[in-house]
This record gives C-alpha cells, sequence and structure tokens, in this order.
C-alpha cells in the first residue's frame, strides 16, 4: 500500500512536515518515506535525533502550537496522559498555548441560525458581539434569553470539523510510518494514540454531547449545595452550540479577587478536592479537565463547574478498587497498594508484571517519606502508569483521567492553601462518602468482608472498633441505622459466618451491641464513654482469646 496517495491534503502534509523539520525532528522525516515532501535543501542535510527530552518537549510545544487547532488539542491530550508520553512531554505540553484570533460576530450568528432554524433575534433579546472568550474550537459569547435570562453561548469555531479531519487523516499516516520505521516508538503506540484522540476530539466536536454530560454532572452534584453546574438550555443547543445560565465568579486560583469576597482559600480548597474525589469515587462521572480557567468561585464561595469537553467515567468495582488504593496508601502498605494498581491495568497480558511492580514500588514508598507538599500522590500514580508503558501494562484512559484529576487536584489545594494536606482531604471525603454513598447493607458487607479476611482479626479489632464507634458517635442522622438495618446487620454477618469462627462472633457480638445502644440514643455506659466502653470490651475479649488460643482451646487461629 502507498500510503502517501491516500493523504487528501498534500500541501497540508507539507506544512506539517516543514514545521516539524524546523523544530529538530528532521531526523524522523528523513529517514521514513515522506522525506520526499521537503523542500530539496532540507533534504540532503544529516540531523540527529533530539538528544535530550526535555528540549525536544519544548520544540514540540511549539510545533503543536504553530500547527494550530488539531495539534494543540492532540498536545492537550497527550499532556493527560504519562502512559502515552514520557513524563518530560506531558509536563511541557500541559503549558501549551492556543494563539488563535476570536471568529467575527458575522459567523457566529449564521451558525446559530443555521443550526436553530431561527433569527438569532426570536431567541435572544440581546447578544454581546464581542466574545468573552475564545479558544481553537469555540468563542463564548453573553446574550440574553427573551426570558430575561442572562446565558453563556458557547459557539464551535467554523470549519474547525473539516480542518481536524484533513489533520486527523494525515496524522494516521504519520503514526503508521513511525510505527514502521521506528520499531522503538511502538511502546508508545502512535497509532493507538491517534486513534483515541480521534475518538475524543470528534466527541469533544460535539456540543450535544457536552450538553448532556452538564446535565449528568449537574444532577449528581445537586445535592452538594458548596457547588453548582449552570443549567443548560438543551432546546437551544446542537452539534456546534451550547447554551448555558451565565455564571458571574472568578477563575479558581484568583487569590486577589478571593481574598475580596473574604472567602477562606482552605476552606475552598477542601471544598474542591472533595467534590472531585465525590465525582471520581461517589458517582463514577467526572470532571477531568478541572484547572482554574474552567471553575469558577462566585462571591459566596461556591465552586462553579464549567467546560464538560472532557469527562471521566469510572465503574463501580474501579471505584472500590481505587478507594482500597488510598486505604492502603494510609496504612502505607506499599506491596498492598502495587497489587491494586496492577490489577487496575487493563491489559497486562503482553506485560512484565514482576519487574513492573519492582520499579514501582520505590515511587509508592517515597510518598510515605514526604509530606505531600514534596510528593503529590496524584503525581506518583501518574509516574507509575507512566512506568506501564515501558512495561507492556496498558492502563484503561480513565484510570488515567483518575490519576490525571487527583494531580491536578492535589496541586490546586496547595496553590490554595500551602498547608493542605491531602490526608485531611481524603479524610473529610471519607465522612461524606460513608454518610452518603454507603448503604447500610453496604457497610455491613464490607466490614463483614474486612473483618473475615483479617487472619489476626483480634489485634486488629480495637482499631476497627474506633472507627466505627467514633462513626456512630458523629451527630448524623438517626434514620441510618434503623432497626432493620440492624437484622441486616445480623444476616450479613450470619452469611460471612459460615464457618463460625470465635472472631467473627466476638465481632458480631460487639458491634450489635455498639448499634443497639446508639439506637437507644445512648453515648454512655456506666458513666463511661460509649466508644471507651467498646474498646475495653474489645480488649477484655482480645485477651480471653489469646489465653484460650494458647491454652489450644476451641480456636486453634486457622480459618476452617
Ligand atoms: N456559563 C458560563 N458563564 C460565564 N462564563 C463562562 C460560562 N461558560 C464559559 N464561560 C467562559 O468562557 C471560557 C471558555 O469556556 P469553556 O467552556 O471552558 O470553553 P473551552 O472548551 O474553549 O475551554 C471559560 O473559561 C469562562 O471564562
Ligand atoms: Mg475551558
Amino acid at each position: 500500500m502507498h500510503i502517501t496517495n491516500d493523504i487528501k491534503d498534500v500541501n497540508r502534509l507539507r506544512k506539517i512536515l516543514q514545521v516539524f523539520f524546523e523544530e529538530g525532528f528532521g531526523h524522523y522525516i528523513l529517514k521514513s518515506r515522506y522525506r520526499k515532501h521537503l523542500s530539496w535543501g532540507k533534504r540532503f542535510k544529516i540531523i540527529p535525533p533530539p538528544s535530550e527530552y526535555a528540549e525536544a518537549a519544548i520544540h514540540l510545544r511549539h510545533a503543536f502550537e504553530r500547527l494550530g487547532p488539531t495539534f494543540v488539542k492532540l498536545g492537550q491530550l497527550l499532556s493527560l496522559r504519562p502512559d502515552l508520553v514520557p513524563l518530560e512531554f506531558c509536563r511541557e505540553l500541559e503549558h501549551l498555548q492556543d494563539h488563535v484570533p476570536p471568529f467575527p460576530y458575522e459567523q457566529v450568528q449564521k451558525i446559530i441560525e443555521e443550526d436553530l432554524k431561527q433569527p438569532l433575534s426570536t431567541i435572544f433579546s440581546s447578544f454581546n458581539p464581542v466574545p468573552i472568550a475564545s479558544a481553537s474550537m469555540a468563542q463564548v459569547h453573553s446574550a440574553v434569553l427573551k426570558s430575561g435570562q442572562r446565558v453563556a453561548v458557547k459557539v464551535q469555531r467554523p470549519g474547525i470539523q473539516e480542518i481536524i479531519d484533513t489533520d486527523l487523516d494525515i496524522l494516521f499516516h504519520l503514526a503508521h510510518s513511525l510505527e514502521s520505521h521506528f520499531p522503538d516508538t511502538q511502546n508508545y503506540r502512535p497509532m493507538g494514540v491517534v486513534k483515541e484522540f480521534a475518538y475524543w476530539t470528534r466527541r469533544e466536536l460535539n456540543f450535544k454531547i457536552e450538553a448532556q454530560s452538564a446535565q449528568r454532572l449537574c444532577d449528581e452534584l445537586k445535592d452538594n449545595h458548596k457547588v453548582l453546574v449552570p443549567k443548560v438550555y438543551r432546546e437551544y443547543s446542537s452539534r456546534r452550540i451550547m447554551v448555558q445560565d451565565f455564571v458571574e465568579g472568578s477563575k479558581l486560583d484568583d487569590m486577589a479577587v478571593l481574598k475580596r469576597n473574604h472567602i477562606n482559600p482552605s476552606r475552598l480548597a477542601m471544598t474542591y478536592f472533595t467534590s472531585i474525589l465525590e465525582q471520581a469515587l461517589l458517582h463514577g462521572f467526572f470532571h477531568a479537565d478541572p484547572h482554574p480557567a474552567n471553575i469558577f468561585v462566585d462571591k459566596h464561595g461556591k465552586l462553579i463547574y464549567l467546560d464538560y469537553g472532557i469527562m471521566g467515567y469510572l465503574p463501580r468495582e474501579d471505584r472500590d478498587k481505587v478507594i482500597k488504593f488510598i486505604v492502603s496508601l494510609s496504612e502505607r502498605d506499599a506491596d498492598k497498594s502495587m497489587d491494586i494498581i496492577a490489577s487496575l491495568a487493563r491489559d497486562v497480558s503482553k506485560g512484565d508484571v514482576a519487574q513492573f511492580k519492582q520499579e514501582a514500588l520505590p515511587i509508592l514508598e517515597e510518598i510515605y517519606g514526604f509530606s505531600i507538599a514534596q510528593k503529590s500522590v496524584g503525581s506518583a500514580l501518574y509516574e507509575i502508569i507512566s512506568l506501564g508503558a515501558k512495561y507492556n501494562i496498558i492502563f484503561d484512559p480513565n484510570h488515567i483521567l483518575v490519576a490525571k484529576t487527583f494531580y491536578q487536584a492535589e496541586g490546586m489545594g496547595l496553590k490554595l492553601n500551602p498547608k493542605f494536606k491531602l490526608r485531611e482531604g481524603f479524610e473529610t471525603f471519607a465522612k461524606l462518602y460513608l454518610k452518603k454513598n454507603y448503604s447500610p447493607q453496604k457497610i455491613v458487607g464490607d466490614i463483614a468482608g474486612t473483618f473475615w479476611k483479617q487472619r489476626n482479626l483480634l489485634f486488629d479489632l480495637p482499631d476497627h472498633l474506633a472507627r466505627i464507634v467514633e462513626r456512630m458517635e458523629n451527630p448524623e442522622p438517626r434514620h441510618v441505622f434503623e432497626i432493620q438495618q440492624l437484622l441486616e446487620l445480623e444476616q450479613e454477618f450470619e452469611k460471612a459466618n459460615k464457618r463460625k469462627t470465635m472472631s467473627l462472633i466476638i465481632a458480631a457480638l460487639i458491634l450489635s451491641s455498639a448499634v443497639l445502644f446508639y439506637m437507644e440514643g445512648r453515648t454512655e455506659l456506666f458513666g463511661l464513654p460509649l466508644s471507651l466502653v467498646m474498646f475495653l470490651t474489645a480488649l477484655i475479649l482480645m485477651f480471653v482469646f489469646i489465653i484460650y488460643k494458647k491454652g489450644g482451646g476451641w480456636y486453634d487461629g486457622k480459618d476452617r
């Protein structure tokens, strides 16, 4: 197959090759079949490959900026993907700027009237012709609906679909050529990258999908009064238009405005961090591009999520794994953390899992030794996923988005509050999580599961109890633990209790009595706090149990 013949726009191909050549990537072009598309002067030069990643990364960023929207988008996608490009490139590509002038109002009007099939003046009572923001894909105007509601109208850049289609066509050919001429690049799967990029970009180019995402995010965050997703007008939205309530606010990191509005940045950092966790871990559908221009703060300190072009999905079992991973971090159990990460991988069939784990372990161990300001968990996850590419451990793009989102959220948390502690962020979230998401059955199931799995249960019992009792003593709505749930608790234990080890019986007894006391509204027993009584009971039982065990009593310490 003579691939070059298939390229629809050879002039654009030449332009792209020329820019890459000028930015120092001539080595690759000269070795490929595309050499003949270079001018004569360039064709016979001898050019070594770029020697330093950091240097090459800067040039790649320049090349992308010079080549316009498709490449800017590609760079933005790559900056999110340490599994696809070396980390140095990710970090450099985060600084991509799109220098595109706004397009004229006449075109805005034309697109609106074409898509909504009515004159602009029948929908809007006024429309500001000067955009409030303009980027490579779209620009945003403020307007007022006939109802008097002020709205933000996002309009797609004219001709952008065609530009992107042409560039994607060329990118597929270039990626193919890269894979066949430079087998080293195969680990980074150029064809796979372009395919995925094409998928995401086509989604992003359809504002109907963005409007749907806005709606879904709005629904899932409706009970969180600290955040807001402005209402979307689906009736005025199309593939190229999205209309949404206009929101007054400043960028999340505009410290001067926060100060003027007397907004406490530490509290804001916490609201922001927990709302990201809430989306990713509670609902499994999350805003995966949470940079400051996409998140506003109103004058009361409410967070406003904008721009729903990149959203991540996390199914329930993956959410559970991520939560287990977070818990394993607090337990400082690097092996366990590593096992969980490896279990998240989508494809390990061609991978070297042992080598991957061995090399990734020190990255995790490093987290324990440092405070979050020095070593971010998100960035460590990010590094680990990037290592995956080296050992052919392939992760799901959604997991990478989670890592990236945590990484960004931590960075933002620290920017707002230099003393921001990730641990507190997770703890605050855990309270919210336990209160809202874990149905009593699930709590029970998990507790039973945990107890069952713990070999040395009794030694851990006081710790578990402390957590359970602490939860009970928190002023939570009483209906959380109803009698019905107590019965279910017992049934759950009964189920998990097939082998009837003594440890489970003890745990069930203590738990049941704790719940009973709580239900009676008691926080004290014999004049002592309930938590202390529970601890003492657990300790006494533990000692009794140990003595029995030593004496070769009815339990030999093995699960039967
Ligand atoms: N509902 C809105 N209310 C007020 N300003 C908005 C609204 N939506 C977008 N904007 C402004 O337009 C900018 C770009 O919008 P965004 O949806 O992020 O587009 P892009 O996909 O081009 O980044 C935002 O950073 C914000 O300044
Ligand atoms: Mg944006």
